[in-house]
């Protein structure tokens, strides 16, 4: 029998809630498939501060080098709100996803038919939506040097740097040449190139890639517009590729589109070694500790776990087939519950049971 060993960070807010039903949801499936997972928990983002004083404790980067994936639940929350940046919770991720080398950060938005309704566009816009948003992950805004807050003039000044080299650019447009390859071979490359030297060399760079890929139709696209399309006509786009603060905030659009912020998961991957699985969703400090977090985002992060880490494909199928099922029988957390007829409110857990009696097509 085939043995992973998964690393499970649930950090804060509602990362601990629903992480754990999102762990008995992984070993349910391990069992279908008949696989072993060995799974260790540890400490990051606020927990690990208060815990340890550190955001990302070497032990935790430690065991998540070793693992053959991480879980992570989501970091921050308003009582480390006053922190300087360099000691915040969101240091444990970013310093985790640049430690790894996990440049790739792949969030699909698909649109489950019976969510329809959950979505703040109108139906037909978003019905049978699927799209793939690849974001750069390690580089740009949120790594560039220099970067801080210092006097000039008699005034305090912040700045951060947008930077990007070629080597960072090309290998994520690779990425994107290739998924959209798996997909409808169309990928849109978006950039701010009307205003920005790194977004002209961007654009550059992934044009001269795209000879390499003569099935995909390459276009390009400055942020502002992409924005404004995909809350206009959202299905007009297949697969995105576009840097890390860009990619940040259009992924919060995209999800929306899909009914909930809570619907959405995410991988991010490394040229080589360990890959990381996480809900787009942060940590929900206002709904934290009542059991009414939708799990769908972490249980789907799972999913994509076993098909981009474990190589186990029918694991990832019977998950999300599984979540399929559970939407179209009606059930729903708070946050995709429309009032409508057919539907009943549920809390995290019942979800995730829910989830796990539809393995068996119930
Ligand atoms: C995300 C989050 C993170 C990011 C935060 C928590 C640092 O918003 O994964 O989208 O900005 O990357
Ligand atoms: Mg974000």
């Amino acid at each position: 029998m085939k043995n992973y060993s998964i690393y499970a960070l649930p950090g804060d807010g509602i990362g601990a809630e629903v992480m754990a039903p999102a762990l008995e949801v992984a070993a349910a499936a391990a069992e279908r498939v008949g696989v072993r997972l060995e799974v260790n928990q540890g400490l990051v983002g606020g927990i690990a501060i208060d815990e340890t004083g550190s955001p990302l404790p070497a032990e935790t980067l430690q065991q998540a080098e070793a693992a053959d994936a991480v879980l992570l639940g989501g970091v921050g929350g308003p009582k480390w709100d006053d922190l300087p940046t360099a000691e915040r919770p969101e240091k444990g991720l970013l310093g985790l996803r640049q430690a790894l080398g996990l440049f790739g950060n792949l969030r699909p938005a698909l649109l489950f038919g019976p969510l329809a309704a959950a979505s703040s566009l109108k139906s037909e816009l978003v019905a049978d939506l699927d799209i793939l948003i690849i974001r750069e992950l390690t580089g740009g805004i949120y790594f560039g040097e220099p970067r801080g807050v210092e006097i000039r003039d008699n005034e305090r000044v912040g700045f951060n740097t947008l930077v990007y080299s070629e080597h960072e650019i090309e290998r994520i447009a690779r990425v994107g040449f290739e998924l959209a390859q798996k997909r409808d071979r169309r990928l849109c490359s978006v950039d701010k190139a009307n205003v920005l030297e790194v977004s002209q060399l961007w654009r550059e760079i992934v044009t001269s890639v795209a000879a390499d890929y003569p099935d995909v139709a390459l276009s390009h696209m400055y942020v502002d517009n992409a924005a404004m399309q995909l809350v206009r006509a959202p299905k007009q786009f297949d697969v995105i590729v576009t840097g890390n603060m860009f990619g940040d905030i259009l992924s919060d659009v995209a999800a929306m589109l899909t009914g909930s912020l809570g619907m959405l998961p995410s991988a991010s991957l490394a040229a080589t070694g360990v890959g990381l699985y996480e809900p787009v969703h942060g940590t929900a400090p206002d709904i934290a500790g009542q059991n009414i977090a939708n799990p769908l985002a972490m249980i789907l992060s799972v999913a994509m776990m076993y098909r981009y880490s474990l190589d186990q494909g029918e694991a990832a199928d019977l998950i999300e087939g599984a979540v399929a099922s559970v939407l179209q029988a009606g059930l729903r957390t708070a946050d995709i519950h429309s009032g409508g007829e057919g539907e009943t409110l549920v809390g995290t857990q019942a979800m995730a049971d829910a989830v796990m009696e539809a393995f068996d097509g119930g």
